[in-house]
């Protein structure tokens, strides 16, 4: 009621009703793309020769589809202010939730609570769809519970490595490589630092990079001239970038690179991976994590690329290598992290990519002999994705399991999925529950399996045509904490 009032004598005062937009007000927005008025915050406005400009963040929604919109977008009629009594400043109010705190899709869309087994040989028998245990796992859990404790679910957030860009590196276009401390990334700390309401806000409006043009989802800290270029030019080899066309041109004739830096470690048909070392190839590195910050919200960047590997996925033509995707991954994970950070480029999203990156990372986990674990928080598409792989991966080894010649169930246990797999026994077990595959029977845990999980699974497989064949990797695990430097 109070803010009713607020807007009635606001208004007489007020000649241009969009005055009263302001940021940290709240309203119904229509979206881009769609006839829906989701609630929105304000978080910027600004008047350039077209008209006044505001930046909304639609509430319920992730980051990547906050947007400017054009005041016509706007019911005024649902405006509601910014609560009085808190005084906290616009970035903290809220959904505005800066990087630091972190992103509206950290708390909603990180792993739930992977379970913890307490008592860890736990079986369970596999059952078919007419209810006849399919297979049976040796089970020492108690009947009383499925045996589980909670562990935290807000991961310390992963900062993306990006460290002091190269200052003695060839200038090579002129524009890529810049001199001005006020034109450079911040080169020290993290990006915390500048988690004010700036970074919630998209900076770059496109890039080109090779034959894709791309929308950035998220703030990257790219030098702020380029900010007000409406495109700006990456070499797709270096991931170099450039103010202009021109300045990419002229950087390409000069750039021999058809692939990315590092080793090529795995290649099979038309993919390929490279392993690239941050510390050897720093500029690489760091023009890596600055453009994958563009699709990456929950991660804040870190300016040291040294402590980490990084896969880039490729897809060959005549032309060169050209970059997929990739993931990061620490050369001494504490806790077994097998991947800090995955990408795949927008354009080639939702095509099996991803997958095919995440079951790279266990390919490699498996010649290390460990299980693995990506690094929490995930994002919304990180949790689908990784749900989607273990469930795939996890059925798959159940269901190739060899009937035994006395007619008894196939057995397995969780330990032995993991080992098959190289996926974390908390992941197998908080897997096995998303599915509702686990169920108490006769004293002891079983699996069932659906008709309709069958199904579902059979469906899945014939879509991923493209997998990782193992023997085409040629790869040596090296004992990071056995050197002496990175
Ligand atoms: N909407 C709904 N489901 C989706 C979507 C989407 N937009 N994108 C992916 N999925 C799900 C699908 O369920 C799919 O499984 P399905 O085949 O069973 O339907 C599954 O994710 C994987 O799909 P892929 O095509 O293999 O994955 P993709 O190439 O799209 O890559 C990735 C997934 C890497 C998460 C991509 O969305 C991405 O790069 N996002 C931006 C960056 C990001 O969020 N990375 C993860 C952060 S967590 C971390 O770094 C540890
Ligand atoms: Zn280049």
């Amino acid at each position: 009621m109070a803010d009713e009032k607020e807007v009635e004598e606001s208004s007489v005062q007020s000649a241009d009703p969009y005055d009263l937009v302001v940021e940290g007000c709240r309203l119904p927005v229509n979206m881009s793309n769609s006839d829906e008025w989701p609630l929105a915050e304000i978080l910027s406005r600004k008047t350039t020769d077209s008209g006044l400009s505001i930046y909304v963040h639609y509430i319920d929604y992730n980051k990547r589809l906050d947007e400017w919109v054009t005041p016509e977008r706007l019911r005024l009629e649902g405006l509601q202010f910014p609560k009085k009594d808190v005084k906290t400043p616009v970035k903290e109010r809220g959904l505005g939730l800066g990087l630091a705190v972190n992103s509206c899709n950290s708390s909603r869309a990180s792993s739930p609570a992977p379970p913890e087994l307490v008592n860890g040989n736990s079986t369970a028998t596999t059952t078919s769809s007419s209810g006849t245990p399919l297979a049976t796992l040796p089970q020492q859990m108690q009947p009383s519970a499925p045996v589980v404790k909670q562990k935290a679910t807000v991961g310390r957030k992963r900062k993306l490595p990006f460290s002091d860009f190269e200052k003695g590196e060839e200038n090579q276009d002129g524009s890529s490589q810049y001199s001005h401390s006020e034109n450079q990334p911040r080169q020290t700390g993290s990006m915390v630092s500048t988690d004010d309401v700036l970074t919630r806000i998209k900076n770059i409006d496109l890039i080109e990079l090779g034959k894709h043009r791309i929308k950035p989802w998220y703030f990257s800290p790219y030098p702020h001239e380029l900010t007000s270029k409406q495109v700006i030019y990456l070499c797709e080899f270096c991931l170099k970038y450039s103010k202009s066309f021109t300045c990419l041109t002229r950087h390409k004739t000069k750039c021999s690179l058809r692939h990315p830096p590092g080793n090529e470690i795995y290649r099979k048909n038309t993919i390929s991976f490279f392993e690239i070392d941050g510390r050897k190839n720093k500029a690489y590195s760091q023009n890596l994590c600055l453009l994958a910050k563009l699709f990456l919200d929950h991660k804040t960047l870190y300016y040291d690329t040294d402590p980490f590997l990084f896969y880039v996925m490729t897809e060959y033509d005549s032309k060169g290598f050209h970059i997929v995707g990739y993931f990061s991954k620490e050369k001494e994970s504490s806790e077994d992290y097998n991947v800090a950070c995955i990408l795949t480029l927008p354009p080639y999203q939702r095509k099996g990519y991803g997958k095919l990156l995440i079951e790279f990372s266990y390919v490699l986990s498996q010649f290390e002999g460990k299980t693995g674990s990506p690094e929490k928080p995930l994002s919304d598409l990180g949790l689908l994705s990784y749900r989607s792989y273990w469930s795939q991966t996890i059925l798959e080894t159940i269901l190739k399991l060899p009937s035994p010649s006395d007619g008894e169930r196939p057995q397995i246990t969780i330990s032995e999925i993991c080992e098959a797999t190289s996926i974390r026994k908390e992941d197998v077990i908080s897997t096995l529950q998303h599915l509702n595959l686990i169920n108490y029977y006769k004293g002891q845990y079983i699996l069932t399996l659906s008709k309709e999980t069958l199904d579902t699974q059979q469906k899945a497989m014939l879509k991923r045509t493209i997998r990782i064949d193992p023997k085409s990797l040629h790869w040596t695990p090296k004992d990071w904490s056995k050197r002496g430097k990175w």
